[in-house]
């Protein structure tokens, strides 16, 4: 084998990551903080040649290949029906480069394949890679995977995983790495649920503010794949791909598949570095807003299906008077949706409960200064529906099986163009006739027996038609929750809906899973009922607001039989919480270690570093009601910090005769210093309660 090789050295800020060509194949030799303007050298990264294998090192290509001597999971798999490229050879024919990017051509005339293969460093000093491969041979090419590999350091020796279930989502999973290898495979045609295209692996112990992280998302929202893979050839390495069923992807001469992109960043300081890589990365995106979120009131568990003009007129007062700027009307709307049992498909405005169709309810939203939102669940159809009765064969599905219903729904098959039309033209109407700003576009259930290649690709093609024709409309990813928040379904959307549950203390720990990828002005944050639905559990309104302004505020609840009281506080959190949305929005974010698992410290900063919101939460009673100080980081050391509450309700502390004495001092200062090192004495908190604290910087 070719032992020498071009050195590429793509940089940008703090990132440095260097590709070798060593073998004619592109491998990411190095992965890491900036190296500075030295010379690298290939001596740098080639290892011995070891006895008792093959007669050379193997590299870890981008894309692994046997022919390379590489024995693990390849990083192309498939075949002609004649057996032949079953193992090709891809090498550089081309390549491209800049600082910040490379990009890579690479064939296989024996097999008839080629890829391009993209390495670009964007911004957030996100790492981006992608890969495009074509067919150009004279027979068809079954595709079952096109992964790519990107090198973990050898002293990232845990890995930090997340999944959960319909209104848990995003809780987080963390294995000790070693000799060892992990997968994850997602096979429900959705993002999902269960598991979350995001994989962190880290230095020993790697915490919210400690150690080195690297941190790859799959931008995908179909089936994928994750391996972490500490064995093969002692190269730990991540391999990340679409999950492809067999013979989903058949390549005819000519035609291409293109994977989903992966990002990729790197931290020093934990968890919270990484994080803030993905969420800079999501802000330099052309469709991220710029104006103000407005606050929402989401009629789903107000009314459910019960939909009735005077009523929701109703809501619709109660909710300008206290502030809120968006009413978005949930499910139930159209012909026949009475319950979850019929109707979807038949999106035309259900006559029987709005006779004088949806004009009156939008006129007097839009009379309240209020924008006007509705929800739709476009991939699906009810059995019972004019739609199936007239399109039976639209549903995604084998006809030779009994079809296996999820909430009493089918799934349309997204790859027709005729079904995509049918859906265009059916929503395209009612925002043509409409003053309508935002559509939640759900998706409620897993697909069963199929492929999700063309399924997603359809809905990102609908999507992307939508909104080129209603340049104004915002769309809101949402699957029963948090199903598909993704970088796939992301440059269609403004916002997703992070999960079902709005219980306080359960949304403690999903959106802290949520915001290791996302940053909180995109993920949908509800103050729901005293008595959250789903768990039946209570939470005061001070818990239930602070948890809640950590993202883009909605209300979710009855607000015609609340009582005056809630409503006078309800009015009291909006207001507050437009006064810090800035902030919020737009800051970085961060968690802090703390010594007692069940308290959880987050905050952000002003990118002018003149105030942070720190939020401290008690998930469950402690051994002791003291909690030990909260040290902060993210600060100017030698700046000094005036320290305030900020209360959304009555404080919830457990029984005692004084609280810390700063408190009680409004003139009270710390150093930035002196935060991070000693940090702030906390009150007692009782169990599902939150202490939210302001500190500004003194300007001498
Ligand atoms: C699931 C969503 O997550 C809910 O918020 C609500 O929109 C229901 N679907 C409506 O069917």
């Amino acid at each position: 084998m070719n032992t020498r090789s071009q050195l590429i050295h793509l940089y940008q800020g703090e990132l440095s990551v260097v590709i070798s060509t060593r073998g004619n194949v592109p491998s990411i030799v190095y992965w890491g903080s900036y190296l500075g303007a030295s010379q690298l050298s290939d001596a740098m990264f080639l290892r011995p040649v070891l006895g008792g294998g093959i007669d050379f090192d193997a590299p870890l290509a981008m894309i692994p290949q046997h022919h390379d001597g590489w024995l693990g999971i390849p990083g192309l798999e498939g075949f002609r029906t004649d057996a032949s490229a079953m193992f090709a050879h891809l090498q550089i024919s081309t390549i491209e480069q800049s600082n910040t990017s490379a990009t890579f051509e690479l064939t296989d005339t024996h097999a008839g394949l080629a890829v391009v293969l993209r390495v670009q460093i964007d911004a957030g000093d996100v790492l981006a890679v992608s890969a495009t491969l074509r067919n150009t041979g004279k027979t068809s090419y079954n595709l079952n995977a096109l992964r790519v590999a990107l090198p973990i350091t050898a002293s990232a020796n845990e890995i930090l995983t997340f999944g959960g279930r319909w209104a848990m989502e995003f809780g987080e999973h963390r294995t000790p790495w070693s000799d060892t290898t992990i997968s994850i495979t997602n096979l429900r045609g959705r993002t999902s649920h269960e598991k979350w295209p995001l994989i962190f692996a880290g230095t020993s112990g790697f915490s919210e503010q400690q150690g080195e992280v690297w941190g790859c998302h799959l931008g995908w929202s179909g089936n994928f794949e994750i391996t972490a893979d500490g064995v093969t050839e002692h190269h730990k390495h991540l391999l990340l791909s679409e999950r492809l069923v067999a013979g989903e992807i058949i390549l005819q001469p000519g035609d291409s598949y293109t994977a989903p992109t992966i990002y990729a960043v790197h931290s020093t300081n934990g968890l919270s570095g990484a994080s803030q890589h993905f969420h800079q990365y999501v802000r330099s995106l052309p469709q991220h807003l710029e104006t103000d979120r407005p606050v929402i009131i989401n009629t789903w568990e107000a009314v459910y299906f019960d939909h009735d003009l005077k009523t929701l007129t109703a809501l619709a007062d109660v909710a300008a008077s206290i502030g809120v700027e968006r009413f978005v009307l949930d499910d139930g709307w159209f012909t026949g949706r009475r319950n979850d049992s019929s109707g979807l498909g038949d999106w035309s405005v259900d006559a029987t409960v709005w006779p004088q169709g949806l004009t009156p309810l939008i006129e007097h939203v839009r009379s309240r200064n209020m924008q006007f939102g509705i929800w739709f669940e476009p991939e699906m159809v009810s059995v019972n529906s004019d739609l199936y009765r007239k399109h039976s064969d639209w549903a995604l599905h084998d006809a030779n099986y009994e079809q296996i219903t999820g909430r009493n729904q089918l799934v349309l098959d997204m790859s027709r163009a005729d079904v995509r039309d049918y859906l265009y033209a059916h929503i395209s109407k009612l925002l043509d006739a409409h003053d309508i700003a935002y559509i939640k576009w759900d998706h409620n259930r897993d697909l069963v027996a199929t492929g999700a290649h063309a399924q997603t690709l359809g809905t990102y093609e609908l999507l992307d038609r939508l909104k080129r024709k209603h340049p104004l409309v915002q769309f809101e990813s949402c699957a029963s929750g948090g199903g598909r928040i993704d970088f796939g379904i992301l440059p269609h959307v403004s916002r997703f809906w992070t999960s079902d549950s709005i219980d306080a203390l359960d949304r403690t720990l999903i959106q802290r899973g949520a915001t290791r990828l996302m940053p909180h002005e995109i993920l949908g944050s509800h103050i729901g009922s005293r008595v959250n639905h789903i768990t039946r559990r209570s939470h005061s309104l001070a818990f239930r607001a602070s948890t809640a302004i950590f993202g883009w505020l909605g209300i979710e609840s009855n607000l015609l039989t609340a009582p005056p009281e809630e409503i006078a506080r309800l009015t009291e959190v909006i207001a507050k919480y437009k006064s810090l949305r800035p902030l919020i929005h737009s800051g970085r974010s961060f968690n802090e270690d703390h010594p007692d698992t069940n308290i959880v410290v987050h905050g952000v900063s002003n990118s002018d570093g003149l105030s942070t919101i720190v939020s401290i939460t008690r998930l469950n009673n402690g051994q002791s009601n003291h909690i030990d100080p909260i040290r902060i980081h993210d600060l100017e050391p030698q700046a000094e910090y005036r320290i305030s509450p900020i209360y959304f309700g009555t404080p919830a502390f457990s029984p005692h005769r004084q609280l810390p004495q700063w408190m009680e001092d409004a003139s009270f200062s710390m150093s930035g210093l002196q935060l991070q090192q000693i940090g702030f004495i906390c009150p007692p908190l009782l169990p599902a309660s939150s202490f939210i604290v302001m500190l500004e910087r003194v300007m001498s």
